[in-house]
């Protein structure tokens, strides 16, 4: 099928829940060696879902060993009070689940505030109707492909259609005067499924396991680059 509209160019933020715990700031400087775009950073409290992982303070640790910036994917409730903490660890965008704020559209603001792009994260049976009223205030959508709290899960196929229709909506705030938003998609991302999804509209892409469970991550994030030009041509 011939694509219509312009193509977007595609990120690659590889996910560092799935790197070696023992050497993240190794880990960190090696992908953004290999060409990738953002560092995905997922926080999770064992509450909004069952898993924990890492906090502010390995942000911060973090944050001297790479220019690219840091993608705090907060998979946490309450929203609010992380967000100055990472604001001041480093962090450059800064994403949430809105059923997990009290105040979708305060927290927004709070992010903005706190000089990090503001980002809402929706489950896989999360509709996009939270976008209704706050589409000026977001400056990334990231659509869930697996429920979130693990890594290795596998792509659930219903996402690409909610893809093309939040990729309807992006188009259309911005053809209507709006600000530019990214849309990230998060789960399962590998380099045979990356292609149909950035064909879906996906312009930014998590992958865990698809980069740092191989040897050559500079190999995986080629490989993946390569199936997105081949939509482009
Ligand atoms: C899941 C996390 C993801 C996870 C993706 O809750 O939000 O970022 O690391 O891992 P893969 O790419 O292995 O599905
Ligand atoms: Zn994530």
């Amino acid at each position: 099928m011939p694509e219509t509209r312009a193509l977007p160019t595609a990120r690659i933020a590889p996910s560092i829940l799935s790197a070696d715990f023992a050497c993240l700031g190794q880990e960190v400087r090696d992908v953004a060696a290999a060409g990738a775009d953002w560092i995905h950073f997922d926080v999770m409290d064992n509450h909004y879902v069952p898993n924990l992982t890492i906090g502010p303070m390995v942000c911060e640790a973090i944050r001297p060993h790479v220019d690219l910036p840091i993608d705090v994917h907060l998979m946490v409730e309450p929203v609010d009070s992380l967000v100055p903490m990472f604001a001041k660890a480093g962090a450059n965008i800064i994403t949430f689940h809105p059923e997990a704020s009290r105040h979708v559209d305060r927290t927004l603001a709070l992010i903005r505030d706190q000089g990090c792009q503001a980002g809402l994260v929706f489950n896989p049976a999360t509709p996009l109707e939270w976008l209704n009223h706050v589409m000026d205030k977001v400056d990334v959508i990231l659509l869930m492909s697996v429920n979130p709290g693990y890594g290795g899960q596998s792509f659930i196929p219903a996402t690409l259609a909610k893809l093309r229709q939040a990729r309807t909506l992006i188009d259309r705030h911005v053809q209507s005067g709006g600000q530019p938003i990214a849309l990230e998609v998060d789960g399962g991302v590998k380099i045979d499924n990356i292609r149909e999804i950035y064909a879906a509209g996906a312009d930014t892409f998590v992958a865990g396991s698809a980069i740092f469970g191989q040897p050559d991550y500079t190999d995986v994030i080629r490989r993946m680059r390569e199936q997105i030009a081949l939509v482009q041509a």
